[in-house]
């Protein structure tokens, strides 16, 4: 098993390219299933998830051509296409889900067994179910209870969907069911976030009439087929403002290539409570930590626009140095504090109650032996390891390696000192 062994560095300094978006590309794989065309996807990062999705699809029969040195894959689900995934793949990566509404759609009867909870919570689908449900699809309800999806239907009909949670899976299983259903579908408190938004460019790219993709009211009217396309996949905001928080620990000054800062409005908004200066330029974004004394500021977790869950757990490892005690309240999932055990080893002495962590701030952390509990927490643990007192080695970096794209060669470019080893004795 790999591990990172990472040190106390110099300010981040230099330029670093954000690579796509892996949950843009991932619900974009699975709605290559909605033509037997060719779709060529570009800008695909290359990440264990992605090779995961690839392994599903061509375990479903379509044909794969996947040159990730070169970022793009070429997907064709023109043959026989099989209903079934297999749990061994599907306990891999639990956005195999993303396939249940396309599937239906290409067999008539999807079979998904679902993996269980993890470490940020237990990651129902009971929405996306519903939303299929009101399109004509029958769920076997005595199999779910045993934790596989048996969803069919001969055609999918339009219905008016409203979901209990603007759930971003729901939202992407639903909008790519109704693209062939026949007749409309009004999705409302959909998901706003720009994966969501790229999803839909995407189908409507292949021929689907998708409205309002990024507001809470998606308008889907059916159509009878859809072609294939090329596409390019957005980049990581995520990964982006994980970089951004790099800058911002180490009192660095970097620029980020390859961002939109408007799918980083709350991010941004909360750097610069920090102290933290970020300007554009034409070469891309600067985010610059060596300006103003470090500030503590307090965050909430929100369904986007609000600030992102996935940006928690790295924006916590800043507010463990920052001047000044501050509160991070977690409200989209239910068990995303798994870190804080991480970053208390490292001296931070944070307390939660419930979904609220209290941070006192101000530490000098020192380095210790963590682990990275889901892959968000991993880059975390990785950024407080930049800033430590010697040596923090990190465990169970499998994690990282599904969302972050050569994690170890940027922030080394960057003048981090960190070193990925292979531990044997695992
Ligand atoms: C997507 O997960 C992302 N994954 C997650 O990123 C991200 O954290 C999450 O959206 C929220 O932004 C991908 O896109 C592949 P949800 P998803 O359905 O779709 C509850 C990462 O680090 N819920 O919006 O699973 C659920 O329990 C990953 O890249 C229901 O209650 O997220 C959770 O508490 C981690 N019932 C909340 O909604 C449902 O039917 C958000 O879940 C569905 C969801």
């Amino acid at each position: 098993m790999a591990k990172f062994l990472v040190q106390k560095s110099d300010p981040l300094r230099g330029e670093v390219t954000i690579s796509g978006s892996k949950n843009a590309v991932l619900p974009i794989m699975a709605a290559t299933l909605l033509t037997e065309e060719k779709c060529e996807i570009s800008d695909t990062p290359a990440l264990r998830d992605v090779e995961v999705m690839c392994d599903l699809l061509e375990n479903l029969g379509c044909s794969v051509n996947k040159n990730l040195e070169q970022n793009t894959v070429e997907i064709t689900s023109g043959n026989e296409i099989s209903g079934e995934a297999p749990y061994s793949l599907v306990k891999m990566m639990r956005a195999s889900i993303l396939v249940l509404g396309a599937l239906i759609h290409r067999t008539g009867h999807a079979v998904i067994p679902l993996p269980g909870g993890c470490a940020i919570g237990k990651r129902p689908i009971e929405l996306h179910l519903k939303g299929l449900k009101a399109m004509g699809v029958t769920v076997d309800e005595e199999k779910l209870a045993r934790g596989i999806v048996d969803a069919s239907a001969e055609k999918l009909h339009g219905g008016t969907i409203y979901l209990d949670f603007p759930s971003v899976g729901a939202t992407e299983v639903i909008m790519m069911a109704a693209t062939l259903a026949e007749g409309t579908t009004i999705l409302e408190n959909a998901a706003q976030e720009p994966e969501i938004v790229d999803l839909a460019s995407f189908l409507n790219k292949m021929g689907a009439r998708i409205k309002g993709a990024g507001t809470d009211t998606v308008k889907i009217t059916g159509v009878d087929k859809l072609k294939g396309v090329h596409h390019q996949v957005i980049p990581d905001r995520i990964e982006a403002g994980t970089f951004m928080v790099g800058a911002a620990i180490t009192k660095g000054n970097i620029l980020i290539r390859n961002v939109v800062p408007s799918h980083l409005k709350a991010v941004i908004a909360k750097l610069t409570e920090c102290g933290i200066e970020i300007t554009m330029t034409d070469e891309g974004m600067r985010v610059r930590g060596d300006v103003n004394p470090l500030i503590a500021t307090n965050i909430k977790t929100l369904p986007y626009p609000g600030f992102p869950t996935d940006m928690q757990s790295p924006f916590m490892a800043l507010l463990t140095v920052a001047k000044g005690p501050s509160v991070v309240i977690e409200t989209v999932f239910e068990n995303r504090f798994m870190h804080v055990g991480e970053f208390n080893r490292m001296g931070a002495n944070i307390k939660t109650d419930g979904n609220a962590a209290m941070i006192p701030g101000d530490k000098e952390l020192e380095g210790a032996e963590v682990v990275a509990t889901d892959l968000r927490a991993g880059a975390a643990v990785v950024l407080t390891g930049l800033v430590a007192e010697g040596t923090t080695e990190v465990s169970k970096v499998y994690h990282i390696d599904r969302g972050y794209e050569n994690f170890v060669d940027k922030l080394k470019a960057l003048g981090a000192n960190i070193m990925r080893i292979e531990d044997k004795s695992e």
